[in-house]
């Protein structure tokens, strides 16, 4: 068994895609919106294998369900819960880190998601395994209904994401000018991209200029691309170019060539993936590019699968994901080809 996790949007996309993986898993019940109880057919390993070879794209997160146990929503349930992790030891390779992430769901708790972990971590370290909450290589992971506990461990890698339900938080910053950049900062960790030392990105969709900003503080000129306005602190920063065009009227006649380029634009997906094959001789060789796709509420999928095989015919694809931080959207990392 194992929960899945997704926007609440994409709740059922990522059912069929885990169908997809495993034509006979049953959706036991829904938990909470976007939280999945399914019973696989395959082993947790093999599933966890067939993730890695064609990883979902709005599938946020997923993990093992090896015990369930009933809550009461009281004191007693943290010793019901050390019980079942001590019963899961077996499942732990004493040979490598560990980490608890809790995840609670619904109201009344009398204790938080950090006494949980507390709780579980310290059961587990004194049973002699090795604690680890930065870069654990094995996962805890327990979600807990206001009636049921759900817990199971799997290998870090086998998530899907490296946070509880793939919720990644970052610090909001003052110079931060948009929320958008949350969406850049997510998939350049998702995707294991970094920025060169030196370049020129190109921002297609810039304004207000949140994705324009984190390149510029990583070191990049910007050629930023959008009719409206940048923030106040960028439309004075000498190492941007704002043209304030469309991405259309652009893109043809420029022989300007660039190390990253991004695009945030707000178009129908299949019109930016094309904005996207304009652009490719403007990569440079070895440059990456992150785009969203904006996807529509109904055929959200289908929209998203004949953007990424428009893409496909002059990018190879990094990674498709609907991150945390995307609503009606996915995230697209790229390389050149050719
Ligand atoms: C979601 S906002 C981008 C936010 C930006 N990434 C940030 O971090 O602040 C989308 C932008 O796309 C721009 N846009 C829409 N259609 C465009 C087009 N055809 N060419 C260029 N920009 C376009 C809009 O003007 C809008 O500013």
């Amino acid at each position: 068994m194992m929960l899945f996790t997704s926007s609440l949007a994409s709740a059922k996309i990522a059912l069929e895609e885990i169908r997809a993986l495993d034509p006979s898993a049953r959706l036991r019940r829904w938990l909470e919106p976007g939280l999945g109880w399914i019973e696989l057919a395959l082993s947790w390993d093999a599933f966890a294998a067939l993730l890695r070879e064609q990883p979902p794209v709005f599938c946020r997160h997923v993990c093992p369900v090896q015990i369930t146990v009933p809550l009461k929503q009281d004191a007693s349930d943290l010793e019901m819960l050390v019980e079942s992790a001590r019963q899961l030891n077996p499942s732990l390779d004493a040979a490598q880190t560990f980490s608890v992430q809790t995840r609670l769901f619904g109201e009344g708790w009398p204790y938080a998601r950090f006494d949980v972990n507390t709780r579980l971590a310290n059961a587990l370290t004194a049973q002699g395994f090795a604690l680890d909450v930065r870069r654990p290589a094995q996962i805890l992971s327990v979600a807990l209904t206001p009636k049921t506990g759900y817990l199971g461990v799997s290998r870090a890698a086998d998530n899907l994401s490296d946070w509880a339900g793939g919720e990644r938080r970052f610090k909001t910053e003052p110079e931060q000018i948009s929320r958008a950049e949350f969406k850049l900062l997510e998939a350049l960790e998702t995707f294991g991209l970094s920025w060169p030392n030196v370049g020129h990105a190109l921002d297609l969709g810039a304004a207000p200029g949140g994705w324009t900003r984190i390149a510029r503080v990583n070191g990049l000129q910007v050629t930023a691309i959008d009719p409206a306005d940048l923030a106040p602190p960028l439309a004075t920063d000498p190492g941007i170019r704002h043209l304030r065009h469309t991405a259309q009227r652009y893109l043809p006649g420029t022989d300007d060539t660039f190390d990253v380029i991004l695009n945030d634009m707000r178009v129908d997906a299949r019109d930016s993936a094309r904005s996207m094959l304009t652009a490719h001789r403007n990569l440079k060789r070895d440059g990456w590019a992150v785009m969203t796709l904006k996807l529509p509420h109904s055929h959200a999928e289908r929209v998203a699968t004949s953007a990424l095989g428009l893409l496909r015919q002059r990018y190879t694809l990094i990674g498709a994901r609907q991150l945390f931080h995307n609503r009606n959207e996915i995230t697209v990392a790229l390389t050149g080809r050719q």
